[in-house]
């Protein structure tokens, strides 16, 4: 899958929602995630992307009990209201899924966790409302944090960061082919009057990028500023990283991504983390898996079908990946 076929700007629906309201965002393959991480009374979930409470709500539904975690407040609020009916089956928290270990010490839980659910990227809420700054297609301020609590803005990035930083990430994250004009374009712009709005970056953006297509010229820059902005690969890798740990044996872990670099990052990650046999080139033979920690569940990743992304145009670039602990990691 192309990298840029991902939460396609365009493809989405750009009204303006009521953020208390279930259009806040809606959860993607709900089905495949309940069958695949089969919630159930008593069981302790851990949901790292709360967004709209949506696959939360699914949890409890089914008698789990779930920490919901998401770095924006306004997820906070918007799935509060959702779940306030669930009392203290579901707890809140406004943070960052990169830190889910030291959120579980915070809240005084020793419990392993039977089932954690990552649906990583941004909320609908996040790229409909333009003062999130996330939308070429709106004007609001350069902004592009998924969290309050995030050090940068877009517009920080765009009016400090050297020329041959601002093309690595454009290139790296975004595929942009013209990486390096775009990046000398902007710091050239930036020395008249420093970037505030999108449609100033969206504007220089396509002084260099011809539009092809449907596309709008700006997409893959935006893309990029938004990974880099929230530091997204590294949230991941540092999640990936740490949760494992607090899973009980048994307990499933999925986790949902809709661009080609992340998805990259979780098939690695749960490959070698789950195939039981290893080999080099310079070993007589194969050897056993000392890191086998998971039973991989998706050998390939799951998509949404045909009726959901008919009627979810976002679903259409979703990967689903999920593993499962094993009871007693073998070691060689
Ligand atoms: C795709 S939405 C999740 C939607 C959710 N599953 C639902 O049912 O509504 C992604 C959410 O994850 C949050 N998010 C993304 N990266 C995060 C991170 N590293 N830590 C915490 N929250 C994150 C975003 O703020 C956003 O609200």
């Amino acid at each position: 899958m192309n990298f840029l076929d991902s939460e396609d700007l365009l493809g989405i629906n750009l009204e303006s929602p009521d953020a208390s309201s279930r259009t806040y965002h809606v959860p993607v393959m709900t089905e495949e995630v309940c069958a695949l991480l089969r919630p159930s009374a008593g069981m302790l979930m851990l949901d790292g992307t709360l967004g709209g409470g949506g696959h939360t709500e699914m949890f409890l539904d089914a008698g789990a009990e779930v920490i919901g975690l998401d770095q924006d407040t306004n997820a906070i609020e918007a799935a509060g209201a959702r779940l306030a009916r669930f009392g203290s089956r579901v707890r809140l928290v406004e943070g960052n899924f990169r830190n889910a270990a030291s959120v579980l010490e915070s809240l005084g839980e020793r419990r392993g966790l039977g089932g954690v659910l990552l649906d990583i990227g941004v909320s609908s809420h996040q790229l409909n409302e333009a003062s999130r700054g996330f939308a070429f297609m709106k004007d609001g301020p350069l902004d592009m944090r998924m969290g309050q609590a995030t050090a940068q803005t877009a517009a920080d990035l765009v009016n400090t960061w050297q020329a041959a930083e601002l093309a690595r990430i454009f290139k790296e994250y975004g595929e942009e082919p013209r990486a390096a004009q775009v990046a000398a374009r902007i710091v050239s712009l930036r020395v008249q009057h420093p970037f505030e709005t999108t449609f100033d970056l969206a504007a220089a953006v396509s002084s260099v990028v011809p539009r092809t297509g449907a596309r709008h010229p700006a997409t893959k820059v935006f893309q990029a500023l938004r990974v880099a902005v929230n530091d997204e690969l590294g949230a991941l890798q540092e999640a990936l990283a740490g949760i494992p740990a607090l899973l009980v044996p048994g307990a499933r872990f999925g986790v949902i991504t809709f661009h080609s670099l992340e998805d990259r990052i979780v098939k690695h990650f749960f490959k070698e983390r789950s195939q039981e046999w290893i080999d080099r080139p310079e070993w007589p033979e194969p050897r056993r898996n000392p890191n086998r920690i998971f039973r991989l569940l998706t050998p390939h990743p799951i998509d949404a079908g045909v009726e959901e992304t008919d009627s979810n145009p976002r679903a259409r670039s979703a990967k689903l990946r999920v593993v499962e602990k094993i009871e007693s990691p073998q070691i060689s």
